[in-house]
């Protein structure tokens, strides 16, 4: 018997994941009332649009792009990379919309995203053991005693960031550094010379030619403001409980509770227990909700869980991020998405390339090799054309500083290169050049998935 939800309910539930050494409990609980006293970040209304987005990418409609760090941080938390992360998604959201002919929404990892689950409670160097880092939310990266001691202190400086970074990013989508006729002055500086740069530009002229036609019989910013700006939805994983909690507020206009830490918030691979406290959190917010999908999950276990997350089988309430490795995608996923489809499941399948493809180099550093985030991608397009489900979107790790933490692209990065700007928090993000890539890769087998099928028609 289900029983019934509250925003505190999942504290009943067994909970993975989420630190359980505060020193000072009472401290916690605090930090926990003033974010209560905090306006909410993002609107239920804003998440009902993107739901309303989402049931569209589940019906075939619209292409979902899903990208940003794997952890924000508050030592790299500046303007200009948050202004990077977003130019870069729109320029591949321009490479995606033109390419499939639908439209593209748009979710970052970003503005939350603070919590990592981790494989090890611990983290061991030369003869020290200490607490693993749980993300900046949490404890510090720093490999001290003093550092990895859970801080609550963190929970608030989490919210002021993301208040930040919300503001900025609301600025830049409406305030007209996202208007479609600034689309050749999004390239980065550092991917000018790059072959796909030469590609994103000779796509921008098309575009510019366009919209000079589209003036010329009077579609024009004035008559369609839309052209002007972007509409940029955000996301995390609702990891730490305690935060998404606080957060959590009844909306007054329906009388429902949503999580107002983001637009739309996911569970992980490590916490998606269907008895466990974070499947009952998101249970009862009215987000739109992702949750991830590994090589180990089974079709029934599938089908238990959606029906606990989207018990009315609502089009865009859930979002599946498959994540399985580029060397079992092929075996697992299709049995998953027979499942949806054979159970008459409305979902959004999307598929995140990244984290089962994570690998430590000789030099000690984890990486991605490229080509195996691209294999993963394309094989998902492929499963999904086999299964006759819509291939709905991509989950990245990226970012648009000029990074070396994955290996390959077209810059050719080698182990040897890892070192040099390896900046991440957590897990090896792609760079702007590479993301670039793989949206252009990506638009090419949505356009043959295309061709493909009209085709057939
Ligand atoms: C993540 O998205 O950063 C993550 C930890 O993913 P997963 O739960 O799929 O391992
Ligand atoms: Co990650």
């Amino acid at each position: 018997m289900t029983q019934r939800w509250t925003p505190q309910s999942w504290r009943n539930r067994p909970a993975t994941q989420i630190p359980t050494d505060y020193p000072d409990p009472a401290a916690l609980a605090r930090a926990e009332d003033r974010l209560r006293a905090m306006p909410p970040l993002v609107f239920a209304g804003e998440a009902r649009r993107l739901k309303s987005r989402l049931a569209d990418v589940a019906e075939g409609r619209a292409f979902l792009l899903q990208g940003g760090d794997c952890a924000e941080s508050f030592k790299e938390f500046h303007a200009d990379n948050v202004r990077d992360t977003f130019r870069l998604i729109l320029q591949m959201a321009v490479v995606l919309t033109f390419a499939g002919g639908k439209p593209v929404v748009k979710v970052g990892r970003i503005a939350g995203q603070f919590a990592k689950p981790r494989s090890s409670q611990v983290e061991t160097q030369g003869d020290v053991t200490l607490p693993a880092y749980r993300g900046d939310i949490v404890n510090g990266m720093g490999f001290t005693a003093e550092e990895r001691v859970p801080d609550p202190e963190r929970l608030l400086r989490a919210y002021s960031q993301s208040a930040a970074t919300l503001n900025l990013l609301r600025a830049l989508a409406g305030g007209g550094f996202a208007d479609l006729y600034n689309v050749h002055r999004w390239t980065l500086g550092f991917i000018a010379d790059s072959p796909q740069s030469a590609r994103y530009r000779e796509l921008a002229d098309k575009i510019s030619e366009t919209l000079a036609f589209m003036a010329a019989i009077g579609v024009t910013p004035e008559t369609h403001p839309d052209i002007r700006q972007v509409e940029l939805f955000t996301s995390h994983e609702a990891l730490l409980l305690n935060y998404e909690e606080a957060l959590t507020r009844v909306d007054t206009t329906t009388g429902d509770w949503y999580d107002t830490s983001a637009h739309m918030v996911w569970i992980g691979e490590r916490t998606r227990q269907p008895d466990g406290a974070h499947l009952e959190f998101v249970r009862g917010i009215k987000n739109p909700i992702g949750m991830k999908c590994g090589p180990t999950m089974e079709p029934v276990e599938l089908l238990r869980l959606i029906d606990q997350i989207n018990p009315n089988n609502e089009p865009g309430r859930l979002t599946l991020i498959g994540r399985f490795g580029a060397d079992k995608i092929a075996d697992r996923l299709p049995r998953l998405m027979a499942a949806t489809k054979r159970e008459g499941r409305s979902v959004v399948w999307s598929t995140d390339p990244m984290h089962g493809n994570t690998l430590k180099a000789a030099n000690g550093y984890k990486t991605r090799p490229f080509d195996r985030v691209l294999s993963e991608v394309k094989t998902f397009v492929e499963v999904a054309g086999g299964e006759g489900v819509h291939p709905g979107g991509v989950h990245l790790e990226m970012t648009g500083q000029d990074v070396t933490e994955c290996l390959g692209g077209a810059q050719a990065l080698t182990e040897d290169d890892l070192s040099s700007r390896y900046h991440t928090h957590c897990d090896p993000r792609l760079n702007a050049d590479q993301a670039l890539e793989l949206a252009f890769l990506v638009a090419e087998k949505l356009r043959a998935g295309r061709g493909e099928r009209s085709a057939a028609a």
